[in-house]
């Protein structure tokens, strides 16, 4: 990286770091304003000496450097010196400083305001003097040198912290600020031996800590090659790291009093909900702006505005993910490396990278924070003795590969079944421009808990579906890995049930079990692979009910029948031949055309063969051949029909006529009886062309790629 023609001005460069700072950029072509008021590490005296050393220093290296005295107070006079030296002033790294360490009680008021005036009045008064300049010719890169004293606070340095701090924030504003003009200004907290250090630590550590070490990042974040911006980073001893705000997902606290028609909220509702307010565990978010709350601002406005739904009734969470994430729960549900498609859920860098479907089932244990209790269901609930019974998903929109899900979560009925109670509970997910994305329905089991006199049936439910009285139309089998629930309790759902033995027999299972969400995941997988060629956007509603559990290591079949754009499926454990999901149904915007019966309405023998190759059309296969084929299948020496063989437009198509779309890569003219030979391997493809059995049109070679639709053995 090198710096010609920018200049780079530095504060306090006439020892320590800011040293350092001046002698990498002039060594880079820089040319430098080496600044120093010269004074002694409490801000006492002046001399020119250090700043003149530097500048000597980078002129015996053949570098470009003035020398400025000034106090950065006087912010102006130093971006003058630049202008008038120079012409310009791009870089600012704005590191001098003084200590004036005492313990907060005997801190004057002289030693607070000199620490406010040279770092931060001082950084805020040479930026100020910087900025139309940079703004002028759209290109800027600013340093504020903040201090992990001021991050983290530091014992006698309160003075000093509290300055530091101030640094950061004048820099993340600044970042927004600059934005539009590309002016970049990070924020960076350096530890190095230098004289300051000499006050607060051992020689030995000093000695290690080089500010050669620290310079590297100051002149990367200053390089037009950075975009970096509002960053902060620390870096010591050859280490960089950066830093970020954590927020904890917190809870809404305030309650709606049905009696005074108020919300209310009292300093014991704050103590009672504190765990949560601090609890980072659960889905922490990392904000950089103000804007990044308003969504949840507003919906508890709105909330309040409401007035009438209190948390007991509803409640709402926001949840968000990230590629991880989708990938960790792809896992989860089994996709693996040897399967053919696996890139497009396992790897983000993955040109066609996407969410499965059934992702937003997680809001159920991760999303949402709707307790079953006497208050949002009415009924008294032993939470040892709730079962999952059924699971509806509708997904409005493909998903975002990261985001953010706000969800609205409440119980919508409460059915008595004698034996228990069954609750319904609907969770709608609103993605970050408030649409909706998801829809689920959890019906839970409460054993033990019916017998109160409420309603026998509800119309809320959705209900399972039987299906169609015949052979399956297809099955997919495939084996669980013994680590599955493993994998999958690491989305979210992290009941012990699924991983610890002991809690297993507690609940009356010889081993752990399987999640029942993620049986319903392979279940959706075998289903979107034969029926929507592994494309997402194709789902759109699933129903299950998990009848009985599935053991890690089992290997799961899904049944499959297909009617229209509906396919009823049911899930049984092959070793046991237990079945673990029953009635249940996916419902697809549209089944793939490869899997729908090919035109029947050919009079040829070769539609058979037509249909046979619909059948191959996968996303690979379109990816590797991308082109339409046009076959003129002749019968007595005219063309008796035309088929087309479309292996370029997602998810590929096979039909009767000329290409709907375009015109075709390469026309094939055959007989109906050559074809067959060919494509069974008894006709050469070769031979046939130059025989002229085979006549082809456009680009020839094209039909080289036919052979992934043949037959293995055929020649083409
Ligand atoms: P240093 O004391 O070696 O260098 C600071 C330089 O700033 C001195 O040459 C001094 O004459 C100059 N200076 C002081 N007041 C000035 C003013 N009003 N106008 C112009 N120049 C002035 O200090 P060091 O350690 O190199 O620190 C550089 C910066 O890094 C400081 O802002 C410091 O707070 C910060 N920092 C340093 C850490 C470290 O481990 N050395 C830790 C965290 C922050």
């Amino acid at each position: 990286m090198d710096f010609k023609g920018r200049v780079a001005l530095v504060t306090g460069a006439g020892n320590g770091l800011g040293r350092v700072y001046a002698l990498q950029f002039a060594e880079r072509g820089a040319s430098v304003v080496v600044n120093d008021l010269g004074g002694d590490s409490k801000g006492g005296g002046v001399s020119s000496r250090p700043a003149d050393m530097v500048v000597e220093e980078i002129r015996a290296m053949g570098g470009s450097a003035v020398a400025n005295y000034d106090s950065v107070e006087f912010g102006e006079k130093l971006v003058d010196t630049a202008i008038k030296a120079f012409g310009r002033i791009d870089i600012v790294v704005n590191n001098a400083g003084i200590l004036r360490d005492k313990s907060f009680a005997r801190i004057s008021d002289e030693d607070w305001d000199i620490i406010q005036k040279v770092h931060l009045k001082g950084a805020f008064k040479v930026t100020r003097a910087a900025w139309p300049y940079m703004k002028e010719q759209k290109y800027g890169r600013i340093i504020m040198v903040s201090s992990s004293s001021g991050i983290y606070g530091n014992f006698g340095q309160a003075n000093y912290a509290a300055a530091k701090l101030g640094l950061l924030g004048l820099s993340n504003t600044l970042a927004k600020e600059g934005v539009k003009y590309n002016i970049r200004c990070n924020a960076i907290a350096p530890t190095a031996g230098s004289r300051m250090l000499a006050t607060v630590m051992p020689q030995e550590m000093i000695d290690a800590l080089k500010p050669e070490f620290v310079a590297p990042l100051v002149l990367y974040l200053c390089h037009e090659s950075s975009e970096e911006t509002g960053g902060l980073f620390e870096a010591a001893a050859g280490w960089i790291g950066k830093n970020r705000w954590q927020n904890a997902q917190g809870a809404f606290i305030a309650e709606h009093n049905k009696s005074s028609g108020k919300w209310e909220m009292t300093p014991e509702m704050v103590r009672d909900k504190w765990s949560a307010i601090t609890d980072f565990s659960t889905n922490p978010s990392y904000m950089t702006s103000q804007a990044d709350f308003q969504p949840k601002l507003m919906s508890y406005i709105e909330k309040m505005k409401g007035g009438s739904s209190s948390p007991q009734e509803g409640s709402e969470v926001s949840w968000s993910y990230n590629e991880r994430d989708v990938i960790l729960y792809a896992l989860g549900i089994g996709v693996s490396t040897t399967q053919e498609d696996h890139l497009k859920f396992l790897f983000e860098l993955s040109e066609d990278f996407c969410v499965l479907p059934t992702f937003p089932v997680l809001v159920a244990f991760t999303g949402s924070d709707l307790p079953l209790n006497k208050e949002t269901t009415g009924i008294d609930i032993d939470p040892t003795k709730i079962l999952h019974g059924e699971q509806y998903l509708e997904v409005y929109k493909p998903l975002a590969t990261a985001g953010s899900f706000t969800t609205k979560s409440e119980v919508v009925d409460v059915v008595d079944k004698g034996s228990g109670a069954l609750i319904l509970s609907h969770m709608t997910s609103y993605d970050e421009d408030g649409e909706k994305v998801a829809f689920n329905q959890l019906s839970t089991f409460v054993v033990g808990a019916g017998g109160f006199g409420g309603k026998r049936s509800s119309d809320k439910a959705y209900p399972t579906q039987k299906a169609p009285n015949r052979e399956p139309d297809s099955s997919m089998e495939e084996k669980t890995s013994i680590d599955q629930a493993a994998l999958y309790r690491l989305s979210g759902d992290r009941n012990p049930l699924h991983l610890d033995p002991s809690f297993a027999a507690m609940g009356g299972f010889d081993k752990p079990i399987l999640h029942g969400l993620c049986t319903m995941g392979y279940s959706s997988r075998h289903i979107l692979a034969k029926y929507a060629g592994n494309d997402v956007s194709k789902f759109k509603a699933m129903k299950v009910r998990f009848a009985k559990p599935v053991v890690p290591g089992q290997t799961i079949r899904t049944n499959m029948w297909q009617d229209d754009n509906r396919v009823f499926f049911e899930s049984l454990v092959v070793e046991n031949g237990n079945k673990v999901i029953t009635g249940g149904y996916v419902d697809l915007h549209s089944v793939s055309p490869q899997q729908a019966p090919a035109n029947t309405s050919s009079i040829l023998k070769s539609s058979s063969m037509f249909s046979e190759m619909s059948k191959r059309l996968t996303p690979a296969v379109i990816k590797k051949v991308g082109a339409v084929f046009q076959f003129n299948i002749t019968q007595e020496g005219k063309v008796a029909e035309t088929w087309t063989v479309d292996m370029k437009t997602p998810p590929g198509a096979v039909y009767v006529g000329e290409p709907k779309q375009g015109k075709p890569g390469v026309t094939l003219t055959i007989s109906d009886d050559d074809l067959l030979a060919m494509a069974s391997g008894k006709l050469d493809g070769q031979k046939a062309f130059s025989t002229g059995r085979l006549k082809l049109k456009g680009n020839i070679m094209l039909s080289m790629k036919l052979s992934t639709l043949f037959d293995a053995n055929s020649k083409m």
